[in-house]
């Protein structure tokens, strides 16, 4: 993490620059005045410099750190039965990965079974456990949470399945084979970048007050989303370019239990009652399109839209897509759910035929019993700026681009 060093001016609040402080005559001339009578301790903290420079730490293109591969599997038949096993409908991506799923799992000639953790941990271990029974030779697993499906992913490294999670990391497990996803703490470093850029671009000078939310606790990914984007915003806090008045800062404080709308949808209006009725509110960290619009509601419920909030998201939602063009909300992140299921679909067929696997990156997430091997996907901002450059590829989502958005748009 960057860190800022400082000396905040000894002087009394509002001292102005005393260090080589420039003035413009009535003659149009420039004068500056000798540092003679500054202090050594003194220095002003140009406080948008600070937010300019926290957002410039992070670069987009792409992840992964390294090239290798893996050879997890001695092949199986073409026909081979393939488990997949997704969370709770919790986002639009879950949903589309469905069909995903079961159309290019089929088109390559296996078996599919894919299925939703709808009632949470055990509904997940259940349905693995049958897959497992049922033969199947692969198990993707996006899990509802990562660190409690240890027992049935034993089993199916006892039946000689090959483990992939998906999307989410599986916690405290040996028996995981690899890991592929977008770029998590990625997503939450773009997101740090866009909030910061996003308020200096139309909320005027800095300090700005900002609030934090943090996804589900037991999603793995609720971890580096929210230290993704804490790298990026508390240079801001420390350099006191950024206010949390809620002194909700830590993950745990800005946790959204289940990925809930209804949960931070209460949180945020909590905090806006307890903080905000005469402040105003420049900028909400969101990691999840689905939070942001549960933000926007609480604001618009607080009497509270002419603050312009400035909010983040993720996951291109259908639904955010017209409020980022109208610019409600200001930014989401691109995750191409049917680039990822390619990727699957495609590492599958290695599997099948027992050859070696690309990974991409060999060092960066460890499960807390081994660093899982990882082929990270690389994600991309939107803004309306881009959007429709975006989503040119995207069938469902460019038409939201236009204004007005069809109603197929709306959620
Ligand atoms: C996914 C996000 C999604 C969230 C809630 C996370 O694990 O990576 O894309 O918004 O779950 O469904």
């Amino acid at each position: 993490m960057k860190k800022l060093s400082l000396v905040v001016a000894a002087a009394a609040a509002g001292a102005l620059m005393l260090a080589g402080c420039s003035s413009t005559t009535g003659g149009g001339s420039t004068t500056t005045t000798p540092p003679s009578e500054a202090p050594t301790t003194t220095a002003t903290v140009d406080l948008a410099q600070c937010l300019t420079d926290a957002a410039a730490t992070v670069t987009s293109g792409t992840s992964g750190n390294t090239s290798s591969s893996i050879t997890p599997s001695t092949g199986f038949d073409a026909g081979a039965k393939i488990g997949v096993s997704l969370p709770q409908k919790t986002s639009q991506n879950w949903v589309e990965a469905e069909g995903m799923f079961n159309t290019g799992l089929t088109a390559a000639g296996y078996v599919p079974t894919v299925q939703f953790a709808t009632n949470g941990v055990s509904d997940q271990q259940n349905q693995i456990s049958a897959m497992i029974q049922n033969g199947v030779k692969v198990l993707v697993v996006g899990a509802v949470d990562g660190s409690q499906l240890g027992g049935q992913l034993d089993q199916a490294k006892q039946a000689g399945i090959t483990v992939i999670a998906y999307d989410r990391l599986l916690m405290n497990t040996n028996s995981v084979d690899m890991y592929v996803a977008y770029d998590n703490y990625k997503v939450g470093q773009l997101q740090g970048q866009a909030l910061l850029q996003g308020m200096l671009a139309s909320q005027g000078a800095p300090p700005f007050n900002i609030e934090l939310i943090a996804g589900s606790p037991d999603d793995a990914n609720s971890k580096p989303f929210f230290e993704g984007a804490m790298s990026v915003i508390q240079p801001g806090i420390d350099c006191g370019a950024l206010n949390v008045l809620s002194g909700q800062t830590t993950q745990t404080q800005a946790a959204t239990q289940g990925w809930l709308a209804k949960n931070a949808q209460t949180r945020m209006d909590a905090i806006l009652a307890a903080n905000y009725t005469s402040a105003k509110l420049n900028g909400i960290l969101s990691p999840n399109d689905t939070l942001a619009r549960a933000a926007l509601a609480s604001l618009s419920s607080a009497g509270k839209s002419d603050d312009k909030t400035v909010i983040t998201g993720q996951d291109s939602e259908t639904a955010s897509i017209p409020l980022i063009m109208q610019g409600t909300q200001y930014m989401t992140i691109y995750k191409n759910t049917q680039g990822l299921v390619d990727e699957i679909v495609k590492i599958i067929g290695l599997l099948q035929q027992g050859q070696p696997v690309p990974i991409n990156d060999t060092t960066s997430y460890d499960n807390g019993t081994k660093v899982v091997p990882t082929d990270l996907l690389t994600p991309q901002v939107v803004t309306a700026a881009n959007a429709a450059q975006v989503y040119a590829n995207d069938a469902t989502r460019l038409p939201c681009t236009q204004t007005p958005a069809p109603a197929s748009c709306n959620g």
